[in-house]
């Protein structure tokens, strides 16, 4: 499937613009957007490990949408437009500004290993950090006048990128708590439309977000994979069902 319809307009696929860890992202015929396609693939430590997990791409599509779907609808602004199949979805083209923001609610993964917390202490406030996106350098840690000095950002779009993501952990949070599920930490990215304003964007999945059934403490995202303590397709399915019958 190379040709799709949206807004009464024939959006077609044409090259390969980047090639990410579990999704490849092509330029269409329309400059403002873009196709997405997930991949079943997983990585962990920065892509240096990988492997083919059949389906979990379409799990990832599918959880993305919905709770893109969810935010657009609790006005979050953001890049997602249409989904055209179960691995493939429409986005708009945004200018992505290269800094992961990461939420936490609990203690758990880099934030227990680098301050010697106990996992899962409750972190109030909640714990916003920013990282710098680059695979040659591992995605470094990066502060408010690091990223000032380097113009990734300015000091207003800062403040956005925490506003946002302080709205998106309340939203998920309250969605997630709904079904059993604790949001523990997620990462999320930002871009600017070609008028300067900010969207969210990437994709809203457990790739990007430590999930744990509430009740047995079982983790339903990527540790799993990172792990190797099971079946991610398990988990991420468990959380697709979940998803479903609240959204
Ligand atoms: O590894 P760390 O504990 O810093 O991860 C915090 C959260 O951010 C986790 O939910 C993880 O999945 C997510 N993350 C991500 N992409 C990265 C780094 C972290 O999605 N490059």
């Amino acid at each position: 499937m190379v040709n799709v319809t949206y807004q009464n307009q024939n959006i077609k696929q044409e090259s390969l613009k980047y090639t990410g860890k579990a999704k490849t992202v092509y330029t269409t015929n329309d400059p403002d957007i873009l196709w997405v396609h997930y991949l079943d693939q997983a990585t962990a430590l920065n892509g240096k490990v990988k492997e083919t997990i059949t389906g979990k791409g379409a799990l990832n599509s599918e959880i993305s949408h919905l709770l893109f779907d969810y935010l657009t609808r609790k006005g979050i602004e953001n890049h997602y437009l249409k989904k055209i199949s179960a691995t493939d979805e429409l986005v708009t083209a945004l200018d992505i500004i290269p800094i992961e923001v990461v939420s936490r609610n609990y203690a758990s993964g880099h934030f227990v290993s680098k301050y010697a917390v106990t996992p899962m202490t409750k972190l109030e406030p909640l714990v916003q950090e920013f990282y710098f996106k680059s695979d040659a350098l591992d995605d470094p840690f990066i502060n408010d006048s690091q990223i000032l000095a380097l113009n990734l950002a300015t000091s207003e779009e800062l403040a956005q990128l925490r506003r946002v993501s302080q709205d998106v952990n309340q939203l998920l949070h309250a969605l997630f708590e709904q079904i059993g599920i604790g949001l523990v930490d997620f990462k999320l990215e930002f871009g600017r439309t070609a008028t300067g304003d900010l969207r969210l964007a990437d994709e809203l999945s457990p790739d990007n977000m430590r999930l744990i059934d509430t009740l047995s403490g079982k983790s339903l995202d990527k540790d799993i994979f990172r792990q190797h303590s099971g079946d991610v397709t398990v988990g991420y399915r468990d959380v697709l069902n979940r998803l479903q019958q609240v959204i």
